[in-house]
């Protein structure tokens, strides 16, 4: 049997059309949505660009602004002696904290005369953001977990054998003691969950958590998301627009459409009814391609970084870009394309080779 963790009760937000007018016209972003996920459950979001899923994570989680309407009720125990906050299902346990008997208490987050808990409860959840790595750039990977423990004030000495297990469950132990900067994108997104894990959350916000990464890089991190969620029986909501991760990692989907729940299934079903408004019936037209704008020859960047060595992120490269050309650049997470990218536009000097066009070689 399951035990419901979050109920979602007729809720609605509203935001100014204007944002320079604060008072004025409202528009309402997310529009009567009512739904449970239970303890343990992974909850897949799916909706276009600007149908409210970011909105709706940050409600779950409790940052920004609280609903214009409806409510967001966790359902959980807590211990009366420490305000430990636990499962549901625990209620009747003895803390493990302090060993006093956890009691049921079903919490409306966002009431005003709840903020005290509604922080506690924050304490025992995470987040994972859209786009952008929560991470100490130039800290090793160590480091980077070592200071979430620290964080939630983790004991000392037990700190470093819990970080090193927390990186190898995300599978990066060979990259332990190099800087986070230095990173891929697929890398950092998953320091980024050892750091979010080591919080021993109940429920995880992840909020296109693979959003920048290619479908392989993609696959690894959901992998882990599910595993990670499993072995702990943390619940979790997951956001996307890329119908795969809804397939690969959620027990359950919600569509959302302009603020308002459409269905509510199986993920391949949700997927399915995604996928129909998504038909690729645009008319494309040729364009007449002219000449040769920028030329590479023999391009190569190299880093050197303590810790790894020599590092070709860019190996003799050559092409040509014409003028009304769009150029695509494809590969895997740490490929090079960012560096690539960096030299066209005149940000990075190649280490070897050179061109003509786009930046001054
Ligand atoms: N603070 C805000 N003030 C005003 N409007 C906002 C605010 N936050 C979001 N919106 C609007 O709410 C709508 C939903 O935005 P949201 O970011 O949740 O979309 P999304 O489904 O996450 O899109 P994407 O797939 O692009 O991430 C958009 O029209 C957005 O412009
Ligand atoms: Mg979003």
């Amino acid at each position: 049997m399951t035990t419901p963790f979050i109920t979602i009760e007729n809720l609605c937000i509203d935001f100014p059309a204007d944002a320079d007018n604060p008072a004025g016209e409202q528009v309402r972003i997310l529009n009567d949505i009512n739904l449970e996920i239970a303890e343990g459950e992974i909850v897949g979001v799916i909706g276009r660009s600007g149908c409210g899923k970011t909105v709706l994570i940050h409600l779950l989680r409790g940052i920004e602004q609280p609903p214009t309407a409806g409510r967001i009720i966790y359902h959980i125990s807590r211990c009366p002696a420490c305000g430990r906050i636990e499962f549901r299902s625990s209620a009747g346990r003895k803390c493990s904290t302090c060993g006093a008997v956890l009691e049921a208490q079903d919490v409306d987050f966002w009431a005003s005369e709840n903020t005290a808990l509604k922080t506690k409860i924050m304490a025992r959840t995470s987040l994972m953001f859209q786009r952008t790595f929560a991470l100490y750039g130039d800290d090793r990977v160590i480091e980077n977990v070592l200071r979430a423990l620290d964080d939630i004030d983790y004991p000392a000495e037990k700190a470093i054998n819990r970080a090193a297990d927390l990186i190898d469950e995300v599978r990066l132990t060979h990259r332990m003691m190099h800087v986070a900067r230095d990173l891929s994108g697929g890398e950092k997104q998953r320091v980024v969950l050892a750091r979010q894990l080591a919080r021993e959350p109940l429920f995880l916000c992840a909020d296109e958590p693979t959003g920048t990464l290619d479908p392989k890089t993609a696959t690894i991190v959901h992998d882990l998301l599910k595993q990670a969620a499993k072995s702990t029986n943390m619940g979790m909501v997951i956001t996307s627009h890329f119908s795969q991760v809804l397939e690969d990692v959620c027990d359950r989907a919600v569509l959302l459409d302009d603020g308002k729940i459409v269905k509510i299934g199986e993920p391949v079903e949700i997927v399915a009814e995604f996928m129909k408004d998504c038909a690729d019936d645009l008319e494309y037209t040729d364009q007449e391609i002219g000449n040769p704008i920028v030329r590479a020859d023999k391009l190569s960047k190299k880093f050197i970084a303590v810790d790894r060595g020599v590092i070709k992120a860019v190996d003799t490269i050559t092409f040509e870009i014409n003028e009304r050309e769009i150029f695509g650049v494809i590969g895997v997470s740490g490929g090079g394309k960012t560096t690539l990218s960096k030299m066209i536009a005149g940000l990075y000097e190649p280490t070897a080779g050179g061109g003509t066009g786009g930046a001054d070689w």
